[in-house]
Protein backbone atom coordinates (compact mmCIF):
# COMPACT_ATOMS: atom_id res chain seq x y z
CA UNK A 1 0.00 0.00 0.00
CA UNK A 2 1.51 3.41 -1.21
CA UNK A 3 0.96 6.84 1.73
CA UNK A 4 -1.65 7.78 -0.03
CA UNK A 5 -4.12 4.74 -0.22
CA UNK A 6 -2.83 4.19 3.42
CA UNK A 7 -4.12 7.34 4.44
CA UNK A 8 -7.06 7.45 2.56
CA UNK A 9 -7.78 3.91 4.16
CA UNK A 10 -6.72 6.04 8.11
CA UNK A 11 -8.80 9.08 7.35
CA UNK A 12 -11.98 6.82 6.18
CA UNK A 13 -11.83 4.87 9.61
CA UNK A 14 -11.27 8.30 11.57
CA UNK A 15 -13.90 9.51 10.22
CA UNK A 16 -16.20 6.94 10.54
CA UNK A 17 -15.52 6.29 14.27
CA UNK A 18 -15.73 10.37 14.72
CA UNK A 19 -19.48 9.53 13.14
CA UNK A 20 -20.26 6.77 15.62
CA UNK A 21 -19.16 8.84 18.88
CA UNK A 22 -22.05 11.84 17.21
CA UNK A 23 -24.38 9.24 17.07
CA UNK A 24 -24.11 7.83 20.42
CA UNK A 25 -24.72 11.58 21.52
CA UNK A 26 -27.11 13.30 19.62
CA UNK A 27 -30.32 13.76 21.13
CA UNK A 28 -33.48 11.15 20.73
CA UNK A 29 -36.15 13.23 18.07
CA UNK A 30 -39.21 12.68 19.97
CA UNK A 31 -41.20 14.96 22.76
CA UNK A 32 -42.43 17.93 22.48
CA UNK A 33 -39.37 19.34 21.20
CA UNK A 34 -38.89 16.74 18.59
CA UNK A 35 -39.45 19.63 15.74
CA UNK A 36 -36.42 21.08 16.46
CA UNK A 37 -34.33 18.09 17.62
CA UNK A 38 -34.97 17.00 14.11
CA UNK A 39 -33.54 19.87 12.58
CA UNK A 40 -30.57 20.14 15.38
CA UNK A 41 -29.48 16.28 13.72
CA UNK A 42 -30.46 16.63 10.22
CA UNK A 43 -27.91 19.68 10.68
CA UNK A 44 -25.55 17.24 12.23
CA UNK A 45 -25.91 14.25 10.08
CA UNK A 46 -25.51 15.82 6.34
CA UNK A 47 -21.72 15.17 7.44
CA UNK A 48 -19.04 16.88 6.42
CA UNK A 49 -15.08 16.00 7.09
CA UNK A 50 -15.29 16.10 10.69
CA UNK A 51 -12.07 17.69 11.33
CA UNK A 52 -12.22 19.24 14.62
CA UNK A 53 -13.32 15.46 16.58
CA UNK A 54 -10.94 13.98 15.01
CA UNK A 55 -8.51 16.60 16.34
CA UNK A 56 -9.10 15.75 19.64
CA UNK A 57 -9.03 12.16 19.00
CA UNK A 58 -5.80 11.79 17.48
CA UNK A 59 -4.09 14.45 19.99
CA UNK A 60 -5.22 12.37 22.55
CA UNK A 61 -4.51 9.67 21.30
CA UNK A 62 -1.02 10.99 20.35
CA UNK A 63 0.19 11.34 24.57
CA UNK A 64 -1.80 8.55 25.53
CA UNK A 65 -4.98 9.17 26.73
CA UNK A 66 -8.38 7.60 27.18
CA UNK A 67 -11.38 7.78 24.40
CA UNK A 68 -13.83 7.65 27.31
CA UNK A 69 -12.98 11.25 28.14
CA UNK A 70 -12.46 12.51 24.59
CA UNK A 71 -15.48 11.11 22.76
CA UNK A 72 -17.79 13.31 24.92
CA UNK A 73 -15.81 16.37 23.88
CA UNK A 74 -15.36 15.23 20.22
CA UNK A 75 -19.35 15.28 20.08
CA UNK A 76 -19.56 18.52 21.71
CA UNK A 77 -17.08 20.44 19.69
CA UNK A 78 -18.53 18.85 16.62
CA UNK A 79 -22.23 20.16 17.52
CA UNK A 80 -20.80 23.53 18.34
CA UNK A 81 -19.44 23.76 14.97
CA UNK A 82 -22.11 22.82 13.03
CA UNK A 83 -24.72 25.21 14.97
CA UNK A 84 -22.07 28.14 14.06
CA UNK A 85 -22.53 26.46 9.81
CA UNK A 86 -26.59 26.56 10.80
CA UNK A 87 -26.80 30.48 11.60
CA UNK A 88 -23.63 31.27 9.45
CA UNK A 89 -26.14 29.87 6.51
CA UNK A 90 -28.77 31.90 7.59
CA UNK A 91 -30.67 34.82 5.31
CA UNK A 92 -29.49 37.37 7.92
CA UNK A 93 -26.27 36.06 7.74
CA UNK A 94 -24.11 34.52 4.65
CA UNK A 95 -27.56 33.67 3.06
CA UNK A 96 -26.46 30.11 1.65
CA UNK A 97 -28.98 27.39 0.53
CA UNK A 98 -26.47 24.18 0.30
CA UNK A 99 -24.14 22.78 2.73
CA UNK A 100 -22.16 19.43 2.83
CA UNK A 101 -23.91 18.54 -0.08
CA UNK A 102 -27.56 19.85 1.11
CA UNK A 103 -29.82 21.98 1.81
CA UNK A 104 -28.98 24.04 4.91
CA UNK A 105 -31.44 23.36 7.85
CA UNK A 106 -33.38 27.22 7.14
CA UNK A 107 -34.27 26.32 3.95
CA UNK A 108 -36.11 22.88 5.19
CA UNK A 109 -37.21 23.74 8.73
CA UNK A 110 -37.81 27.66 8.13
CA UNK A 111 -35.48 30.21 9.65
CA UNK A 112 -36.81 30.12 13.49
CA UNK A 113 -36.35 26.29 13.81
CA UNK A 114 -32.98 26.67 12.20
CA UNK A 115 -31.91 29.74 14.49
CA UNK A 116 -33.57 27.65 17.34
CA UNK A 117 -31.70 24.41 16.00
CA UNK A 118 -28.40 26.53 16.58
CA UNK A 119 -29.24 27.36 20.22
CA UNK A 120 -30.52 23.72 20.50
CA UNK A 121 -27.05 22.55 19.31
CA UNK A 122 -25.32 24.64 21.32
CA UNK A 123 -26.65 24.07 24.39
CA UNK A 124 -26.70 20.33 24.35
CA UNK A 125 -23.36 20.21 23.35
CA UNK A 126 -22.28 21.69 26.89
CA UNK A 127 -24.62 18.63 28.06
CA UNK A 128 -23.04 16.67 26.39
CA UNK A 129 -19.25 17.68 27.41
CA UNK A 130 -20.47 17.19 31.31
CA UNK A 131 -21.16 13.66 30.47
CA UNK A 132 -17.19 13.66 30.51
CA UNK A 133 -17.04 13.89 34.29
CA UNK A 134 -18.80 10.96 34.77
CA UNK A 135 -15.84 8.95 33.14
CA UNK A 136 -13.20 10.57 35.19
CA UNK A 137 -11.24 8.43 37.45
CA UNK A 138 -9.50 10.25 39.23
CA UNK A 139 -8.69 13.92 40.71
CA UNK A 140 -6.68 14.52 37.81
CA UNK A 141 -9.33 13.33 34.97
CA UNK A 142 -11.84 15.44 36.77
CA UNK A 143 -9.46 18.29 36.42
CA UNK A 144 -8.57 17.93 33.03
CA UNK A 145 -12.50 17.76 32.37
CA UNK A 146 -12.99 21.21 33.70
CA UNK A 147 -9.84 22.51 31.90
CA UNK A 148 -11.57 20.72 28.47
CA UNK A 149 -14.47 22.31 29.54
CA UNK A 150 -13.00 25.91 29.66
CA UNK A 151 -11.17 25.64 26.27
CA UNK A 152 -14.39 24.35 25.12
CA UNK A 153 -16.32 27.22 25.97
CA UNK A 154 -13.94 29.88 25.40
CA UNK A 155 -13.06 28.73 21.58
CA UNK A 156 -16.37 29.02 20.67
CA UNK A 157 -17.14 32.43 22.31
CA UNK A 158 -17.36 36.03 22.35
CA UNK A 159 -13.61 36.29 21.96
CA UNK A 160 -13.32 33.28 20.44
CA UNK A 161 -15.59 31.88 17.13
CA UNK A 162 -18.36 34.55 17.67
CA UNK A 163 -16.01 36.87 18.22
CA UNK A 164 -14.81 36.71 14.48
CA UNK A 165 -18.00 36.18 13.34
CA UNK A 166 -19.39 39.41 14.59
CA UNK A 167 -16.23 41.41 12.80
CA UNK A 168 -16.92 39.07 9.69
CA UNK A 169 -20.03 40.69 9.57
CA UNK A 170 -19.33 44.08 10.14
CA UNK A 171 -16.57 43.86 7.40
CA UNK A 172 -19.40 43.01 5.38
CA UNK A 173 -20.93 46.25 5.65
CA UNK A 174 -17.51 48.25 4.93
CA UNK A 175 -15.49 46.09 2.35
CA UNK A 176 -13.69 48.84 1.33
CA UNK A 177 -12.22 49.00 4.97
CA UNK A 178 -11.20 45.75 5.30
CA UNK A 179 -7.55 45.62 6.52
CA UNK A 180 -5.13 42.40 5.85
CA UNK A 181 -4.78 42.87 9.32
CA UNK A 182 -8.25 43.08 10.05
CA UNK A 183 -8.50 39.93 7.83
CA UNK A 184 -5.90 38.12 10.24
CA UNK A 185 -8.03 39.03 13.14
CA UNK A 186 -11.21 37.55 11.44
CA UNK A 187 -9.03 34.18 9.95
CA UNK A 188 -8.01 33.43 13.53
CA UNK A 189 -10.87 34.25 15.11
CA UNK A 190 -14.17 32.65 13.16
CA UNK A 191 -12.21 29.82 12.20
CA UNK A 192 -8.96 29.00 13.64
CA UNK A 193 -10.14 28.82 17.66
CA UNK A 194 -12.23 26.10 17.30
CA UNK A 195 -9.02 24.07 15.29
CA UNK A 196 -7.22 25.05 18.63
CA UNK A 197 -9.95 23.88 20.71
CA UNK A 198 -9.85 20.75 19.38
CA UNK A 199 -5.78 20.24 20.01
CA UNK A 200 -6.00 21.33 23.06
CA UNK A 201 -8.49 19.80 24.42
CA UNK A 202 -7.06 16.65 23.22
CA UNK A 203 -3.89 17.21 24.46
CA UNK A 204 -5.10 18.14 28.33
CA UNK A 205 -7.30 14.93 28.71
CA UNK A 206 -4.58 13.17 27.89
CA UNK A 207 -2.34 15.01 30.23
CA UNK A 208 0.22 16.54 28.11
CA UNK A 209 2.70 18.91 29.77
CA UNK A 210 1.19 22.15 30.21
CA UNK A 211 4.09 23.35 27.48
CA UNK A 212 2.77 21.33 24.74
CA UNK A 213 -0.84 22.73 25.09
CA UNK A 214 0.95 26.10 25.15
CA UNK A 215 2.62 25.13 22.24
CA UNK A 216 -0.16 23.34 20.31
CA UNK A 217 -2.52 25.94 20.44
CA UNK A 218 0.06 28.45 18.31
CA UNK A 219 0.20 25.14 15.94
CA UNK A 220 -3.64 25.00 15.76
CA UNK A 221 -3.86 28.88 15.02
CA UNK A 222 -1.85 28.62 11.77
CA UNK A 223 -3.40 25.28 10.82
CA UNK A 224 -6.76 27.23 11.41
CA UNK A 225 -5.86 30.67 9.79
CA UNK A 226 -4.77 28.48 6.36
CA UNK A 227 -7.54 26.37 6.61
CA UNK A 228 -9.96 29.94 6.19
CA UNK A 229 -7.13 30.81 3.63
CA UNK A 230 -8.13 27.65 1.63
CA UNK A 231 -11.71 28.17 2.37
CA UNK A 232 -11.79 31.46 0.98
CA UNK A 233 -9.70 30.21 -2.34
CA UNK A 234 -12.26 27.29 -3.09
CA UNK A 235 -15.14 30.43 -2.80
CA UNK A 236 -13.64 30.91 -6.06
CA UNK A 237 -12.18 27.81 -7.42
CA UNK A 238 -13.98 24.92 -5.89
CA UNK A 239 -16.14 22.87 -7.48
CA UNK A 240 -19.72 22.50 -5.96
CA UNK A 241 -20.30 19.09 -6.57
CA UNK A 242 -17.01 18.40 -4.25
CA UNK A 243 -17.39 21.12 -1.64
CA UNK A 244 -21.06 20.26 -1.15
CA UNK A 245 -21.70 24.46 -0.98
CA UNK A 246 -21.94 26.83 -3.07
CA UNK A 247 -18.94 28.85 -5.14
CA UNK A 248 -19.29 32.59 -5.10
CA UNK A 249 -21.13 33.03 -1.66
CA UNK A 250 -18.54 35.69 -1.03
CA UNK A 251 -18.83 37.76 -3.92
CA UNK A 252 -22.42 37.66 -3.54
CA UNK A 253 -22.13 38.77 -0.07
CA UNK A 254 -19.65 41.58 -0.94
CA UNK A 255 -16.80 39.97 1.15
CA UNK A 256 -13.51 41.16 0.87
CA UNK A 257 -11.65 37.70 1.12
CA UNK A 258 -7.85 36.88 1.50
CA UNK A 259 -7.75 36.36 -2.14
CA UNK A 260 -9.09 39.66 -2.84
CA UNK A 261 -6.48 41.27 -0.28
CA UNK A 262 -3.59 39.22 -1.21
CA UNK A 263 -4.15 37.19 -5.01
CA UNK A 264 -4.69 33.98 -5.62
CA UNK A 265 -1.20 33.05 -5.77
CA UNK A 266 -0.09 34.53 -1.93
CA UNK A 267 -2.72 33.33 -0.99
CA UNK A 268 -2.13 29.28 -1.82
CA UNK A 269 1.63 30.52 -1.02
CA UNK A 270 0.61 30.97 2.46
CA UNK A 271 -1.86 28.58 3.13
CA UNK A 272 1.37 26.26 2.65
CA UNK A 273 4.55 28.52 4.92
CA UNK A 274 1.57 28.33 7.53
CA UNK A 275 0.98 24.73 7.59
CA UNK A 276 4.73 24.09 6.67
CA UNK A 277 5.68 26.15 9.69
CA UNK A 278 2.54 24.42 12.10
CA UNK A 279 4.24 20.52 10.79
CA UNK A 280 7.92 21.87 11.96
CA UNK A 281 6.48 22.75 15.39
CA UNK A 282 4.68 19.56 15.60
CA UNK A 283 7.82 17.94 15.05
CA UNK A 284 9.22 19.10 17.69
CA UNK A 285 6.92 18.23 20.58
CA UNK A 286 7.26 15.58 23.30
CA UNK A 287 5.12 13.44 21.17
CA UNK A 288 4.44 12.76 17.32
CA UNK A 289 1.60 10.85 15.27
CA UNK A 290 1.96 9.91 11.37
CA UNK A 291 -1.65 10.32 10.79
CA UNK A 292 -2.08 13.86 12.44
CA UNK A 293 0.90 14.79 10.56
CA UNK A 294 -0.55 13.60 7.14
CA UNK A 295 -3.73 14.93 7.69
CA UNK A 296 -2.26 18.30 8.39
CA UNK A 297 -0.04 18.09 5.24
CA UNK A 298 -3.86 17.12 2.77
CA UNK A 299 -5.22 20.39 4.18
CA UNK A 300 -3.00 22.35 1.94
CA UNK A 301 -4.37 21.64 -1.22
CA UNK A 302 -7.35 19.88 -0.13
CA UNK A 303 -10.76 20.45 -2.41
CA UNK A 304 -13.47 19.83 0.15
C1 LIG B 1 -16.55 25.22 7.31
O1 LIG B 1 -15.81 24.31 8.08
C2 LIG B 1 -16.47 26.55 7.93
C3 LIG B 1 -15.11 27.08 8.02
C4 LIG B 1 -14.56 27.32 9.15
C5 LIG B 1 -14.35 27.34 6.81
P1 LIG B 1 -15.45 22.88 7.49
O2 LIG B 1 -14.85 23.05 6.14
O3 LIG B 1 -14.68 22.11 8.48
O4 LIG B 1 -16.91 22.26 7.29
P2 LIG B 1 -17.43 20.76 7.39
O5 LIG B 1 -17.58 20.46 8.85
O6 LIG B 1 -16.43 19.87 6.74
O7 LIG B 1 -18.75 20.78 6.70
C1 LIG C 1 -17.43 30.51 8.57
O1 LIG C 1 -16.67 31.11 7.58
C2 LIG C 1 -16.79 30.32 9.85
C3 LIG C 1 -17.80 29.94 10.88
C4 LIG C 1 -17.57 30.19 12.11
C5 LIG C 1 -19.04 29.27 10.54
P1 LIG C 1 -17.37 31.05 6.15
O2 LIG C 1 -18.64 31.78 6.16
O3 LIG C 1 -16.35 31.38 5.12
O4 LIG C 1 -17.68 29.47 6.06
P2 LIG C 1 -18.45 28.80 4.85
O5 LIG C 1 -17.66 29.12 3.60
O6 LIG C 1 -19.83 29.34 4.85
O7 LIG C 1 -18.37 27.32 5.20
MG1 LIG D 1 -19.50 33.37 7.19
MG1 LIG E 1 -20.51 31.17 5.21
MG1 LIG F 1 -16.25 30.47 3.17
Amino acid sequence: MDKKEWFEKELAERTLYCEEVLEKYLPAEQGAAKTVIEAMNYSVRAGGKRLRPMFIAQVCMMYGGRRELAEPFMAALEMIHTYSLVHDDLPCMDNDEYRRGRKTTHAVYGEGMAVLAGDGLLNYAYETALRAFTQAKNEQETQAVVSAMEILAGGAGIYGMVGGQCADIEAEEQPQRVSAALLDYIHEHKTACMIESGFMIGAVLAGAPGKDVELLRGIASDIGVAFQIRDDILDVTGDEAVLGKPIGSDAAEGKRTYVDIHGMEKAQKDVEELSNRALERLASLSASDEFLTALIQSLIDREK
